[in-house]
């Protein structure tokens, strides 16, 4: 049987990044997006370029490092972001401009102090534009999810006129019950004259838990791209996840749909988007997380053994996570680094990959076996900005009976520094005596400690989040001690605060 193909829109490095404390620098932009040109995406949505001179400049550089992904850049219904966006896109093999308006009731009379009929023009009007500048422009009617379907066919049908080649149709604030979503686009399949003459997208939030249900039922009742990010990552609760729809589509025969995904490519994938982004994946997530594939009841794991099929829906192999792939040890050559990290997705040489093997061999002497997560998240700390400030010792006691007490020695830009606290723990001892050195007003407003693999031995990832002067900033530190990984983090965040 033939299958229609259903496009992967991916909006990690826009939707994504949007989430506080996600950010990404050019540079890894750059390696997040010649990952998924790898993992087989169509479309990358790299940014919204009139938004920063950062987010412009990220657009340009993902444009001239991709090949085959159209490369697709996000506008309001405004001439001069739609300029901008051109300009962004200009050294793109493919491109497109992704523009839109709001369509629900509330947003034109509360966001646009507008009515129905203006904003249909105002969205021709952008179209046209958009039109002149590039051949492919995808319009969004945001908010549509709670948009009433009559209304919006009168809007698809006339963007659709004005030059638009794809309709998204977001569930801007995941409301949509998956039945109702599936029905709008059953609804706009049949009610919009032309529709022929453009492709359906989804852009499913998950604020009710419900985005991969919505792009599911989507996708059913006709549309043909789906707008995803890795992991799930997004605003507020997220985006629909990229994997679980790959995965759905590669696992369920019946359904006639198929993506260009490389599935293989997916659980790399997904490490390192969550150690560049610093959004640990919830153990139990679908697909990628930790327990995904773990069986811990005597009665499934009694069945797995016997065979695998009893419980086990997909290969674990199928999504890249090889449980019997090479490890690495300290005997391990520069070369069979590089070759496993870019059987991961992750290119490096020369000189990075000289200070990455240095690393590598630090953290192969505490740990005698190095897996692909522990090398992942070295890659993805190791991509980290440079720090101005820097730990140049740590010595923390742990005790019972008597009080924990930290004492640290920081370079700040060259300049040296000693500080010695108490703390009702050594993590807490060891930031007391940086808050001694640092005398800003600092709040730890997140704090997670994750295990890589297994061991006591094992490789510990912190993810921390704190607040200074009302912006939040986040930091990630790894490590086989707890205390150093802490501070690790602590300090990565303090390296993000302006002054400090
Ligand atoms: O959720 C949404 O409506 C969006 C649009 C800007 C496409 O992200
Ligand atoms: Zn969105």
């Amino acid at each position: 049987m033939e299958k229609d193909r259903v496009y992967i829109f991916d909006t990690t490095l826009r939707d994504g990044e949007q989430v506080p404390g996600c950010q990404l620098n050019t540079v890894e932009k750059i390696q997040v997006a010649q990952a998924l040109e790898s993992l087989g995406v169509d479309v990358i949505e790299s940014g919204f370029p009139i938004s920063s001179p950062g987010d412009f400049n990220s657009v340009i550089e993902i444009s001239k490092a991709v090949t085959w992904p159209t490369i697709c850049a996000l506008s309001r219904a405004v001439e001069k972001d739609i300029d901008c966006a051109a300009e962004a896109l200009r050294f793109a093999k493919h491109r497109r401009i992704h523009t839109g308006i709001g369509t629900s009731d509330s947003h034109i009379r509360y966001k646009f102090n507008s009515t129905r009929e203006e904003i249909i023009e105002r969205a021709v009007k952008a179209v046209k534009y958009a039109r002149n500048l590039v051949d492919e422009v995808e319009f969004y009617a945001e908010d549509a999810g709670r948009t009433d379907n009559e209304y919006l066919a009168r809007v698809v049908e006339a963007v659709i006129k004005a030059g638009a080649t794809v309709i998204n149709i977001p569930d801007t604030t995941g409301y949509c019950l998956p039945e109702e979503y599936g029905a709008k686009i059953k609804y706009l399949c049949e009610h919009v004259d032309n529709i022929d003459k453009a492709i359906l997208s989804t852009h499913c939030h998950n604020d009710l838990g419900m985005a991969t249900a919505n792009t599911m039922a989507g996708l059913l009742n006709g549309a043909r791209q789906c707008e995803v990010t890795i992991n799930g990552v997004g605003e507020r609760a997220g985006n629909t996840a990229l994997e679980e729809i790959a995965m759905i589509l590669s696992s369920h025969k019946d359904i006639s749909l198929a993506t260009n995904i490389n599935t293989q490519k997916i659980y790399p994938m997904s490490r390192m988007v969550s150690n560049l982004m610093n959004m640990p994946v919830q153990p139990n997530k679908a697909i990628v997380g930790r327990n995904a594939f773990a069986h811990s009841s005597g009665i499934h794991q009694d069945g797995v053994l016997k065979n695998v099929q009893t419980y086990e829906i997909i290969d674990p192999k199928d999504i890249g996570l090889d449980t019997n792939s090479i490890v690495l040890t300290a005997r391990s050559g520069r070369a069979a680094l590089k070759y496993r990290l870019e059987s991961l997705g992750v290119a490096v040489q020369g000189e990075q990959l000289d200070k990455l093997y240095q690393e590598f061999l630090k953290l192969a002497d505490k740990k005698k076996e190095v897996g692909d997560d522990d090398i992942l998240l070295l890659a993805g700390v190791h991509t980290a900005q440079e720090r101005h400030i820097k730990v140049d010792w740590l010595q923390a006691t742990s005790c019972i009976g008597m009080k924990p007490v930290a004492s640290v020695g920081l370079d700040i830009a060259g300049e040296k520094f000693e500080a010695a606290a108490t703390g009702n723990g050594p993590v807490d001892a060891a930031i007391n005596a940086i808050r001694q050195i640092i005398k800003r007003h600092i709040n730890l407003t997140e704090y997670t400690i994750q295990g890589v693999t297994k061991g006591s031995d094992d490789t510990c990832k912190v993810h921390m989040q704190v607040e200074c002067d009302g912006r939040l900033h986040y930091g990630l530190g790894m490590s086989t001690d707890i205390v150093t990984a802490s501070i690790d983090a602590y300090v990565d965040c303090l390296n993000k605060i302006n002054n400090v």
